[in-house]
């Protein structure tokens, strides 16, 4: 497996070869990541294309007081992690090979979609991710692109992106990872202290009652949705979370569900300095 830094190597190092099938990270990886890289060395193995991963920790999703600075760097250890997965190339540029110049180009995706819920905690976080994720398909030029379902909002979004802009790249969702408490897997999970460690399943616990609520009693109004959103709230920050929101939405673009729509429940939560994020899909889409 080779480890590029240079788009250029990139560029020749995939030539007359078919559409590379791609996994963009940030690094620190984690079993989750390396089920995506799977997903894609499956996906791609029919038309026998090779599988590209990048690690780029990308500062214009950060906001100045998130954890750009002490986002963890293991490079040498991603790689042999990603190599044991089947990939093929490492794509691990650094800024100035990414933004060699002021980023003032920038892709925005519209407010209804991503100015809700991690948008509105994390004001510009989408614009970053966008604008990034079209930069690094231009680099690797992808035939498929595999994203997972625990950034539930962000594969939503970059679904969009990719639809509206033409992007010409499929994209596929990766299944959460989880522990066999069922946190799900994070590369920020390592933040945790041995008691947060502890408490942190409860997160995806109150989102499969507010799924066991729904299944015994399935007729929900939006009075009824909103009340078992607020019941979950309470029940975190009794916890000792500081929770931003539960949320009930449409599965295809997180707008507020209308009778027979398939819905899936979103959180975002602090515990202590963590903020943990998780969701789970309510109906069969
Ligand atoms: O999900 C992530 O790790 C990042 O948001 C991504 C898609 C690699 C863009 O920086």
């Amino acid at each position: 497996m080779d480890v590029l830094h240079r788009t250029a190597e990139l560029r020749s190092a995939l030539s007359g070869r078919p559409p590379p099938a791609f996994v963009p990270t940030m690094g620190n990886l984690h079993t989750g990541h390396l089920a995506l890289v799977r997903q894609a060395r499956e996906a791609a193995a029919a038309r026998g294309a090779p599988v590209v991963a990048s690690i780029f920790v990308n500062r214009l999703q950060f906001a100045p007081h998130e954890d750009f600075d002490s986002y963890p760097r293991t490079l040498q250890r991603d790689c042999e992690l990603l190599a044991e997965a089947g990939c093929d190339l490492v794509y691990a540029p650094d800024e100035t090979e990414l933004y060699p110049e002021p980023q003032d180009v920038l892709v925005q995706p519209p407010a209804a979609l991503a100015g809700v819920l991690e948008g509105a905690f994390r004001p510009g976080f989408f614009t970053g991710v966008c604008t990034v994720v079209t930069k690094l398909f231009g680099a690797v030029r992808p035939q498929l692109a595999v994203f997972g379902k625990k950034d539930y909002q962000q594969l939503m979004v970059i679904r969009h992106m990719t639809r509206q802009l033409s992007l010409g790249v499929e994209i596929l969702a990766g299944e959460t990872a989880r522990d066999v408490d069922g946190l799900a897997l994070s590369s920020r999970n390592g933040y945790l202290s041995p008691m947060e460690r502890a408490e942190a399943p409860a997160l995806q616990a109150e989102l499969r009652r507010i799924a066991q609520a729904l299944a015994e009693a399935p007729q929900a109004d939006a009075a009824r949705l909103a009340a078992l959103e607020q019941q979950a709230m309470a029940t975190l920050r009794a916890r000792g979370w500081a929770p931003d929101y539960v949320a009930i939405r449409r599965q295809r673009d997180l707008a507020v569900p209308q009778d027979g729509d398939a819905r899936v429940v979103l959180a975002a939560a602090r515990l202590g300095r963590t903020r943990l994020i998780d969701n789970l899909e309510l109906d069969r889409p």
